[in-house]
């Protein structure tokens, strides 16, 4: 039996280089090995418990899923789906919602920093994200969720809710266990104590989709103290896929040679190139590809939630 894998990503704003490197990319790894069976859908659902723009949100969630594509997430070895079409999942939540105690949710940093950013609307839907979370994966009984190291305590909330249920009502659901990358936290280019975030503001991040000279302009600008210098050299380490470069500039680097402009001026050169096939593919993308692809998605996702839901409801007392 193949394992399953399951990642959301929340329609928000562009794609920039942490969530490539902490999430998206491990999907891309992962769906290439035949022992998986990977779940990857856009969380629009997550996405309505902060202040948004109800026009825009069609546009959000075709960009993310012409971004994933150009990316190389493949239809072909993943289902891509939107959480909304899957309307089980909220069914699960809400059984879920009678399992977490309200106590585990409000240890979790997230609904802690989302409401101190957001005070005028602290609304349940914040405060509840992680029981929607931990459906989102149990639907599709997932062992695996590749994300960020934000997401950590989603993962270790949902094996708490998965344990009650199979304690009270009999064992269906895996524990599941987050997968991280080399990389779980990519930092801020102009704070670099703090995570890269869409949140905090476009100076702050790279975007996949920013041109070269828009990728220029923003490392040079990038903080140089000594947590900065720390994040270049480790990004230019990431970035660079034959190590060469890597060894030449911590060389210079080690015997204190090595000019900041040189550093970042490499940097970018990678990152730039490193996106330049997305950039290509990501025009070519029609919103009829996009559409086929949701839908087939959704065909395979409703089917699995189907199958989940008739044992959960039997289990609960609801059939
Ligand atoms: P953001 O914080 O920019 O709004 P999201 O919450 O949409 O990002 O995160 C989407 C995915 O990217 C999640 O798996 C998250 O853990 C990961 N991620 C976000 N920011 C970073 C980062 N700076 N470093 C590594 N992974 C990240
Ligand atoms: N909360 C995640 C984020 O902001 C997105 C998400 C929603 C998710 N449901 C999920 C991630 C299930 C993994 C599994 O990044």
């Amino acid at each position: 039996m193949k394992k399953v894998i399951v990642s959301g990503i929340q329609p928000t704003g562009e794609l920039h280089i942490g969530n490539y490197l902490g999430a998206v990319k491990n999907w891309i790894d992962l769906q290439n090995d035949p022992a998986y069976d990977c779940f990857f859908f856009i969380a629009d659902w997550h996405s309505m418990t902060i202040d948004y723009e109800p026009s825009e949100k069609q546009r959000q969630i075709k960009n993310l899923v012409a971004d994933l594509l150009a990316l190389g997430v493949d239809p072909n070895k993943a289902h891509i789906y939107v959480q909304s079409s899957v309307t089980a999942t909220a069914e699960l939540a809400w059984i879920f919602n009678t399992l977490t105690p309200m106590s585990e949710l409000e240890k979790m940093t997230q609904y802690k920093d989302k409401s101190a950013r957001n005070a005028e609307n602290i609304n349940t839907g914040l405060f509840a994200y992680p029981v929607l979370q931990a459906a989102d994966i149990l639907i599709n009984k997932a062992e695996l969720v590749p994300v960020g190291e934000d997401q950590v305590q989603h993962v270790e909330i949902t094996r708490v809710i998965a344990k009650k249920f199979n304690n009270k009502f009999g064992k269906l659901f895996p524990e599941p266990h987050a997968l991280l990358t080399k990389v779980p936290r990519v930092m801020s280019l102009t704070e670099p104590t703090k995570k890269m975030s869409k949140s905090h503001g476009p100076k702050t991040c790279i975007f996949i989709s920013d041109a070269p000279d828009e990728i220029y302009a923003k490392i040079r600008k990038a903080v140089t103290d000594e947590a900065g210098i720390q994040n270049l050299l480790d990004l230019v380490e990431l970035f660079d896929e034959s190590g060469l470069t890597t060894a030449h500039l911590k060389k210079d680097f080690a015997v204190g040679e090595l000019k900041n402009v040189e550093l970042k001026d490499t940097l970018a050169e990678l990152i730039a190139n490193t996106f330049a096939t997305f950039r290509e593919r990501r025009q070519k993308i029609t919103d009829r590809e996009i559409k086929e692809v949701l839908m087939h998605g959704h065909e395979h996702a409703a089917k699995i939630a189907a199958h989940t839901m008739r044992a959960v409801r039997e289990l609960v007392g609801l059939e």
